[in-house]
């Protein structure tokens, strides 16, 4: 007879293999989709460690930024509540759990990027509105506008993987303002996909913008094991020299 033990990893497998085939249900019919097969998903070690190694590539150049009074900060953040993948019903998303760490060790200022047409509160629905925007290379109108852009020369951009992508309301935001010349640092939550190949499409939206590698967290990781989730966005600032 089965162990207890082999009997929990089992029945971890079978939650994986639950959670990929539904992710998988981003993937839309035509090839401008991306699906998270497009994405060959990372672990959530990888994507957290990738984020923290690689953006301390870029740390000499920031030694002069960070919270020196004269580097105005801005944390924009999408981020979805309502029934969320692996984390049940939300009253705070992810995403935003993780901006307000980011905003608090930074000093920055916050603002959300949200649509004039809200998302479905059910997961499905939501997927696939998602989907069918991504499929029609949407730009959903945003509720605006931001702060003066202008004021800040660095903004964290942060948002969940949508579909193996950004959402678009993020293009929607990227692609409102100029960012040349200024410094871009992406954060992101997930469910298995880590980054995806979003730090190209934030470039492709920034002609100009100095992108930072960012940081992918699980969701379910800054929903409830918030203590864990603000070490590695602390290490990670500090690899960045943007803590207070
Ligand atoms: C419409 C939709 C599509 C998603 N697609 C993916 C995906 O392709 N890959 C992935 O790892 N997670 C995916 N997720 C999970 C979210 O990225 C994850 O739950 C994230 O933490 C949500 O953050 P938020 O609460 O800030 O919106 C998806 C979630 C939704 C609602």
């Amino acid at each position: 007879m089965a162990s207890a033990k082999t009997l929990r990893k089992l029945f971890v497998l079978f939650l994986s293999a639950l959670m990929v085939l539904s992710l998988a249900a981003c993937a839309g019919n035509t090839e401008s989709a991306p699906s998270d097969s497009d994405n060959s998903a990372p672990s959530s070690e990888q994507s957290s460690s990738e984020g923290s190694e690689a953006a301390g590539d870029n740390a000499s150049e920031e030694t002069e930024g960070g919270t020196s009074s004269d580097n105005k900060i801005l944390v924009a953040y999408f981020s979805h509540t309502g029934e969320n993948y692996n984390v049940g019903v939300i009253e705070k998303g992810n995403t935003h759990i993780i901006a307000d760490m980011i905003a608090e060790e930074t000093g920055a200022d916050l603002f959300e990027i949200a649509t004039v047409n809200p998302y479905p509160d059910t997961y499905d629905e939501c997927r696939d509105v998602a989907k069918q925007e991504q499929n029609d290379n949407a730009r959903p109108e945003i509720i605006g506008p931001p702060a003066n852009l202008d004021q800040y020369d660095t903004i964290f951009i942060g948002y969940p993987i949508w579909c193996g992508d950004l959402p678009m309301a993020v293009y929607t935001f990227l692609e409102s303002y100029d960012f040349s010349g200024k410094t871009v640092i992406p954060f992101n939550t997930h469910e298995g996909s880590g980054q995806a190949n979003t730090k190209s499409s934030i470039e492709g939206a920034c002609p100009g913008a100095t992108v930072l590698d960012g940081l992918a967290i699980r969701g379910s990781v800054a929903q409830n094991e918030q203590d864990e989730a603000k070490a590695d966005v602390i290490e990670w600032l500090d690899e960045l020299r943007y803590t207070n």
